[in-house]
């Protein structure tokens, strides 16, 4: 093994104190603490200012003026000391397969010659660029090329169909894709290229569309719009141009557009931009999971999800980690692969869903026993509440009752983690994200808005006196919808192309402050505890699905005349989707199968969307004002059938006696 030579985190918050003092301060003096840790990083020229916000419009910008690319801190700034260091460990889908391993150097070297790629087919500065790719290598390359060239990437999870690929490069108006033949997830391949040709019928205004191969499966190339990315790097290789000089953007220049889920049925393109969303991943990363130089970080997400964009790639890059990225699924080929994965690689840090563990708690302890898990320090979750149970088989089982689990809430909203405890360095408490990072101030509210009484962070205190003799204990102070009162780094600053989209979704239900759309429980220690969302959303398996995207897909099949769509709890998933449905003639034989449901979904969204549950019915409980009444429905999907409450307003109470009885 090469010598690591130790990148220091001098931000790293060390004990318990540390943290007390580091978020004392991050109130105080919000600017002071965050400018402090910005003195870290490598900027061409220093900011105008540290911050300048208002949540009315909202406005917010973080070291406007400074000049980065934030790719000469995730790798031009490691090559002095540990080029050698790897950068990137790549497990393919096939435990047969060889694995590849880029360290600094190379990862550098390859991201400048697609940078050069990017420049050679058209790109400039920024341009968005749509990356719908499986989990390679040259997934982590295309994204971070586009940083380096100062596009503005937009990653689409591989699973999303094609309809939602047009919907997002329409949004985005995405002049250039970067794609695989076809990607391997399990014992399937998914035909990716031949979902953007569907998706491009509807996009003329593509240019251009780079092609890996991955699985070698026949596709068609459009001559003058498709490219081959080993052609290309072919030419640059040949022009001989090695470095990429990065291009110089501004602290507050777009850096990303990811799409979520909202309660409208249309995705919104969540931006982040270049510093903020820079130093906040670094600064989460390194204190969350308390990474030391030679750990092995692998965080099990994908790339398509922030998750991944913030903890596989910058959070960890920045920090000079080595980060592994697994192309495959938890369960094959068979249920012991991340056991597996983590003994080959001596894996220091895993970072995983608790839908992912509860599945895996299914399988026993046979396929964990014959792997070697002493290398393990942290666990991780994130994406959903994680129940008591599985909680503890993480700890006991994976962990050995040696390793602390992070609980961290966060969003794609707001770039890394908030809410969370820090490794060996917070306390942990099951069931609790616990206490909110340095710099985040969480504060509960009633539905009118009014601050729950001992739920304010920042003025009630992250931790309480009655706390430090029994850290993780506590009973219930209060409960309410959680908002953000203060801005931070790596805080949305738009929804592309709408900002009044914004306002609207995250800063006017509450004045002054930032809606997370979660409901949130505080303890008398000052630990936070998220319920799930208190709006539209759902959470599948730790993915976000509106219900109104959902019901817009059923509507989509001629025979169905309205839907409503709603969650109820799912012992692997979370939530699980659960559909009403009416069709023109109940009477007659139905025209339409669950089958044809299923299928509508999965070609309108993709298959994560497709319902678990369909019920059809010839009608919905509606208000005389026609709205539908979902907290019956609510109900009646989680089989609480008795206790409906007030049914007297709806239209036609009778419609809820036929839902009943008709429940799956
Ligand atoms: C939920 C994923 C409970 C929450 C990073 C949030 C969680 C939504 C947790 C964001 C957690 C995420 N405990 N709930 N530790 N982490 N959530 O945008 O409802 O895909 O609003 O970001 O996931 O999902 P997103």
């Amino acid at each position: 093994m090469h010598q690591i030579i130790a990148m220091s985190y001098p931000f790293q918050i060390k004990s318990f104190d540390q943290y007390l003092a580091a978020y004392k301060k991050s109130v105080e003096d919000p600017e002071g603490f965050w400018s402090e840790i910005a003195a870290d990083f490598f900027w061409r020229k220093k900011w105008d200012k540290v911050l300048e916000w208002n949540f009315k419009e909202p406005k917010i910008e973080w070291f406007k003026g400074a000049k980065l690319n934030i790719t000469e801190n995730c790798l031009d700034r490691h090559l002095e000391k540990n080029a050698n260091t790897p950068a990137i460990i790549w497990e393919s889908n096939d435990p047969e397969e060889h694995h590849r391993v880029l360290t600094y150097r190379e990862l550098y070297n390859k991201v400048c010659q697609f940078a050069h790629v990017l420049k050679n087919n058209g790109v400039v500065k920024g341009d968005r660029v749509c990356i719908y790719m499986g989990m390679i290598p040259e997934l982590a390359i295309a994204v971070l090329a586009c940083a380096r060239a100062g596009a503005i990437h937009s990653v689409v999870f591989g699973g999303f169909s094609a309809q939602s690929i047009a919907d997002r490069l329409q949004d985005a108006k995405a002049e250039y894709i970067i794609t695989c033949d076809g990607a391997f997830r399990g014992n399937k391949e998914i035909q990716l290229k031949n979902v953007i040709d569907d998706a491009l019928v509807q996009c003329p205004f593509v240019k251009k569309v780079i092609v890996v191969t991955r699985t070698r499966t026949p596709v068609s190339m459009i001559k003058g719009r498709d490219v081959w990315w080993e052609d290309e790097i072919k030419k640059v290789e040949t022009q001989g141009s090695n470095d990429f000089k990065a291009e110089e953007m501004d602290a507050e220049d777009m850096l990303f557009i990811l799409y979520t889920s909202g309660s409208t049925g249309k995705p919104k393109g969540v931006v982040h931009t270049c510093g903020g969303y820079m130093i906040y991943t670094a600064y989460t990363f390194v204190n969350v999971f308390q990474y030391q130089p030679g750990d092995i970080h692998f965080c099990t997400a994908d790339i398509g999800w922030i998750t991944g964009h913030s903890y596989i790639l910058y959070g960890p890059l920045s920090a000079g980690a080595t980060t592994l990225m697994f192309e495959g699924i938890p369960t094959w080929p068979d249920a012991g692969r991340f056991w597996n994965i983590v003994d080959k690689y001596k894996v220091s840090i895993l970072y995983t869903a608790p839908t992912a563990i509860r599945s895996l708690m299914g399988f026993g302890l046979d396929v964990v026993k014959d792997h070697d898990l002493r290398s393990l320090k942290v666990l991780g979750t994130v994406g959903e509440p994680i129940n008591e149970e599985a909680w503890n088989w993480y700890h006991e089982n994976i962990g050995k009752g040696q390793c602390p689990v992070v609980d961290t809430w966060w969003q794609t909203e707001t770039a890394g983690v908030l809410i969370s405890n820090l490794a060996g360095v917070t306390p942990a408490k099951p069931t609790y994200a616990t206490l909110p990072m340095p710099g985040i101030q969480p504060v509960l509210v009633d539905e009118n808005g009014k601050t729950v009484p001992g739920t304010d962070a920042a003025r009630d205190g992250v931790y309480t006196s009655e706390s430090i003799s029994s850290p993780a204990g506590g009973s219930l102070e209060g409960a309410g919808n959680l908002c953000i009162k203060f801005p931070w780094p790596g805080m949305l600053r738009t929804t592309y192309g709408d900002h009044e989209r914004c306002r609207l979704n995250y800063f006017s239900t509450y004045e002054n402050l930032y809606f997370t759309g979660d409901g949130c429980l505080r303890d008398k220690n000052g630990n936070y505890r998220i319920t799930g969302r208190v709006d539209d959303v759902l959470n599948v398996s730790g993915h976000r699905i509106g219900t109104a995207e959902v019901e817009n897909a059923i509507n989509m099949h001629a025979g169905v005349v309205e839907s409503a769509v709603v969650g109820y709890p799912h012992d692997i998933k979370g939530q699980g989707i659960y559909a009403f449905v009416i069709y023109p003639s109940l009477h007659n034989e139905p025209s339409l199968s669950r089958q044809d449901i299923t299928l509508t979904v999965s070609r309108i969204i993709g298959p994560i969307a497709k319902p678990d549950k369909i019920q059809f019915v010839s009608g919905l409980p509606k208000t005389r004002s026609g709205k539908i009444m979902r907290r019956i429905l609510r109900k009646i999907a989680e089989g609480e059938t008795d206790n409906l409450g007030d049914v007297t307003t709806l239209l036609d109470p009778s419609v809820v006696e036929e839902i009943k009885n008709g429940k799956i």
